[in-house]
């Protein structure tokens, strides 16, 4: 008795002193304080993520996460938000718990919370960093008025696998730019200087470590093998770089790597991630990962799989209640040290602390704030911009974009008139209820007498009964505006296709459209590269908007009448054909490349040309650039120095347009294969019509280190080439030699 009511003096001590948030006292001082307090069971109770029952991304739900939050038995929620919902979570926890430790409240927000912005592979096209830290800065606004805390993104995964749904949440298959784009989203969630004190900034969760982005066959959740080497070349790059940009959590993923599920996986989550690359946070699974290591196959029941877990170095269980069912018997059995469990939680309430919710738990729940904050005027306004420069112009033949203003079109297909398609897939919060579809837009941008409408067709089946009004109304207007692609729902997780095309009958309609003779501009709307060559015979211009977002009406309106002349490029290559598939622009050269002398006996296909029909990069804009000669400072780089390249970009049409110039290099010879390009710098610039910039790119020896043949990490000299253009394939070419 007289022990307990110590033990209560102590914690309303303690208590009260993170509340003063002494500056002088080590936060690590502070969380041992309170460590120190704490039975297995509620340190365990720092361990585990359990979703609330209000929006679910897996097959699970605890029923009574709400009594074990108030038993000290479940310190995290997901799924849940509003100031409203998060309040009376958060009210639990701190009044009712005996340890008084506030909630994290995580959720999945991924390209927006309300206001939603393009989804993520869209965003990337727009190759405008400080616009993604807006759309990520807004995202962290909007979350943070809403009750939240944590947010299960940037989601870092490279990708060469259109089949794969998940392309969408990513930024595409280049590890350079995945880099630069992870960095950009860390500061905008976590704030520019990592201020997660701020009570506007959330706490940034990497996913999925590691190489997610990699199934076999593109099929969600299904095995990936690679070298050692390319893991770290080409897939571990973006993850480090929002390591480095101080992402303090992490998530594994679902999939094994070189045999061993990343949940059990203590090279990844110990050697590399603490040993290797300072990683401080703590580290969370995917939803239930743990016990999928049981149908892994490398352990036999979910006890086995919690003792892998927490011995590769997982602090947080999402949602597969095994840390809360077996780690406490297996510390008294000696088969876990309690240190490696208080070492985690170390890691959850340091976290924690540096959120400020021990000063104040309540920090993120004002409900005037929340209503101010939430579809602000400025975040629209941001969704609109980044939406707008995400959008690529894939084909523009004689000009036919953009419209002019007052010409009668017709608006044909089901994803004109759809509200929901807009926001893709991780919505969050999204409301499309009040938003505007392309329709609406274009009607009231260009009258709606100017605007006539037929479905068509719905996205997905085979019903072709609306075919003839769809026919009939195009025969009214001068141009025809067929706006195709896939179902919100088709990217994003589970959502692996075995073939890319656009579903349905969508192109059968273009294809009966075409025999109009009249111009046809194809908006479409996908959350992957789609093979698109069919289209591409068939219409005249091709607009790629992606899934763009809450104001993704508009930004397409204001694109197709050139109110804003497009600037985006493809962060993945198109493929021509679902047989290239996986293409990418980084690929070697192999011993037979395509241009040898002889006519069979080389790395081609008998039916099919290698090219992409678009590659990394590309993107056409209302006005031509025209390129000079690359300028070096030398044709030698030292060992030390650096070397300059530039050349002088003119907009040498009748727009003024931006521009993204591309930087690439190409290693000639190593002890190891080389890709054939690298990108290694890009600046996007505006020019007015007529106007000439140059742009100079600094090469210096770090960013031509590899992995050479005995794994060290470094340059080797020799000869290089250097390309730059305004994509990967259509390029001025220099040489140099690192010394
Ligand atoms: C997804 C994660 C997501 C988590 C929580 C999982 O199914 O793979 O990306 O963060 O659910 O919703």
């Amino acid at each position: 008795m007289k022990k307990n009511l110590l033990i209560l003096i102590s914690i309303v001590l303690i208590f009260s002193s993170f509340k003063k948030s002494n500056v002088d006292e080590q936060p690590d001082q502070r969380v041992d304080s309170v460590l120190r307090l704490m039975t297995i069971d509620e340190k365990i109770g720092q361990l585990v993520l359990y979703s609330s029952s209000w929006d679910i991304t897996g097959s699970t739900i605890k029923e009574d996460y709400i009594d074990d939050i108030r038993k000290g038995k479940c310190g995290n929620i997901f799924n849940a938000h509003t100031v409203a919902f998060v309040s009376k979570l958060q009210k639990i926890a701190v009044e009712e718990s005996r340890m008084k430790i506030p909630l994290l409240f995580g959720y999945d927000v991924i390209h927006g919370h309300k206001t939603i912005f393009p989804i993520s592979l869209g965003e990337s096209a727009s190759w405008d960093m400080e616009a993604i830290e807006k759309g990520a800065r807004v995202a962290a606004i909007e979350s943070a008025a809403s009750g939240l805390n944590w947010t299960f993104a940037p989601m870092c995964d490279i990708s060469v696998e259109p089949r794969w749904g998940r392309v969408s949440e990513g930024a595409g298959e280049d590890p350079f730019l995945g880099s630069k784009i992870a960095e950009a989203r860390v500061r905008g969630f976590q704030g520019t200087n990592n201020n997660l004190s701020d009570s506007l900034t959330i706490l940034a969760c990497v996913k999925h470590f590691a190489a997610y982005g990699a199934p076999q066959a593109g099929r969600d959740y299904n095995t990936v093998d690679m070298s050692k080497r390319v893991f770290l070349e080409t897939y571990l790059p973006p993850y480090k770089a929002a390591i480095h940009a101080g992402a303090m959590s992490i998530m594994t993923s679902f999939n094994e790597l070189d045999g061993v599920p990343s949940t059990g996986n203590k090279y990844l989550l110990t050697d590399l991630l603490r040993n290797e690359l300072g990683f401080t946070g703590f580290v969370v699974t995917d939803y239930t990962s743990i016990n999928e290591m049981v149908n892994h196959g490398v352990v036999a029941n979910e006890d086995e799989a919690g003792l892998l877990a927490i011995k590769a170095g997982v602090d947080m269980d999402m949602q597969g209640e095994v840390y809360s069912k077996y780690l406490k018997k297996q510390v008294e059995n000696g088969l876990v040290d309690v240190k490696l469990i208080d070492d985690a939680v170390r890691r959850v309430l340091r976290v924690k602390f540096m959120l400020g919710l021990f000063d104040d738990p309540y920090k993120y729940c004002n409900p005037t704030r929340e209503k101010r904050l939430i579809y602000a005027p400025e975040h629209l306004n941001a969704a609109l911009d980044v939406a707008k420069k995400s959008i690529v112009l894939l084909k523009n033949e004689n000009q036919v974009l953009p419209l002019r203003k007052g010409e009668k079109i017709a608006v044909i297909g089901e994803l004109a008139d759809s509200k929901r398609d807009l926001l893709g897939s991780w919505k969050a919060a999204g409301d499309w209820k009040f938003m505007k579809s392309i329709l609406d837009e274009l009607k009231e941008y260009n009258g709606a007498q100017n605007v006539i409408y037929a479905e068509g067709c719905k996205k997905m089946g085979e019903d072709r009964s609306g075919f003839s009004k769809a026919m009939a109304t195009a025969r009214k207007a001068s141009k025809i505006v067929l706006v195709i692609g896939e179902d919100a729902e088709w990217s994003g997780e589970a959502a692996s296709r075995t073939n890319i095309n656009i579903p349905g009958v969508q192109t059968e309609l273009l294809k009966q459209l075409k025999t109009l003779n009249k111009p046809i501009i194809l908006v479409l709307m996908n959350g992957r590269p789609l093979v698109l060559s069919k289209e591409n015979e068939l219409a005249d211009a091709m607009l790629e908007s992606w899934f763009p977002g809450t104001m993704g009406g508009k930004a397409i309106t204001e694109v197709l009448f050139g109110e804003y002349n497009p600037s985006g490029k493809l962060t993945m290559t198109f493929p021509l054909n679902l047989g290239q598939v996986p293409i990418y622009y980084y690929a070697k050269n192999t011993g037979r490349p395509i241009y040898i002398e002889n006519p069979k006996y080389k790395s081609r296909y008998i039916d099919s040309p290698n090219d992409p029909l678009f590659p990394f990069g590309y993107g056409l804009s209302y006005t031509t650039f025209k390129y000079s000669e690359i300028k070096l400072s030398s044709n030698e780089l030292t060992d030390k120095g650096e070397l300059k390249a530039s050349v002088t970009v003119k907009n040498t049409g009748t727009y003024d347009g931006e521009e993204v110039v591309q930087c690439y290099v190409r290693d000639l010879v190593g002890s190891v294969t080389r890709p054939v390009k690298e990108l290694k710098g890009f600046e996007k610039i505006a020019l007015k019509a007529g106007e000439s910039k140059t742009v100079t790119f600094t090469i210096t020896p770090e960013m031509l280190a590899f992995h050479r043949l005995d794994m060290s990490y470094g340059t080797e000299p020799g000869d290089y080439k250097l390309f730059i253009g305004g994509n990967s394939r259509d390029v001025q070419e220099a040489n140099f030699k690192l010394k």
